[in-house]
């Protein structure tokens, strides 16, 4: 991949994603929502893998047959709200390994602080999909892929549902070789952090919590 920003601007996301976005929308339609849209999204995160060829045999004629080629994928959810789309990104992929990444923010420093991560092994050797439904400031996002590269990994895509133009900025900044794919680029952030428009909290409202 190497466009730095992939917005998904198909008919059927954008239509899914205003649902998303409507403060009526209840627990249980939002998170069945979440999951149809990251099948989506999960299609265009891996237009580009690499491919090879597998010999098999059909009931009629033996052919050379697409595979995927090489390691399985790692899908790394940033937590807590990533695993909204971990879900259904899995779906898809059902024999990637799957880690997780938790920060939460030092009032007093306002940097990212690490409770708990755990990867798969080898991720230098892995296609890794970071996944994270709100990319708005960054901080955490850009800290998360911090890690990761700590971890070994060289090929990183980051899938959110949205983003602000703050926090693709920051991710350019600190990781321009790491591709963003989006279902849509809002308009700022708030004071507060929220993307605008936006949806709001996406873990209160993936997980009924205030
Ligand atoms: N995290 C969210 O869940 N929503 C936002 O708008 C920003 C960060």
């Amino acid at each position: 991949m190497s466009d730095h920003l992939t917005v998904v601007n198909h008919p059927l996301v954008q239509h899914k994603l205003t649902l998303m976005r409507e403060k009526s929308t209840s627990t249980a339609v939002f998170r069945q929502l979440l999951r149809e849209i990251s099948h989506l999204l999960a299609y265009e995160v891996t237009r580009d893998l690499p491919m090879t060829t597998t010999n098999i045999d059909t009931p009629l004629v033996e052919m050379d047959a697409p595979t995927l080629k090489g390691k399985k994928l790692a899908l790394i959810s940033i937590l807590r709200a990533g695993n909204g789309l971990l879900d259904g990104v899995m779906d898809l992929i059902p024999s990637a390994r799957v880690g997780f990444v938790g920060l939460y923010r030092d009032e007093e420093t306002l940097k990212p602080v690490q409770y708990y991560y755990k990867v798969p092994a080898e991720l230098n050797s892995r296609v890794v999909i970071a996944v994270d439904p709100m990319l708005a400031t960054g901080n955490s996002s850009a800290a998360a892929i911090d890690l990761l590269k700590q971890s070994g990994a060289t090929d990183i895509r980051f899938l959110c549902l949205l983003a602000s133009p703050e926090g693709v900025a920051l991710m350019k900044d600190r990781h321009p070789d790491v591709p963003i794919i989006t279902a849509a680029l809002d308009e700022r952030l708030n004071e507060k952090g929220y993307i605008l428009p936006g949806l709001g909290d996406a873990g209160d409202r993936m997980f009924g919590t205030k």
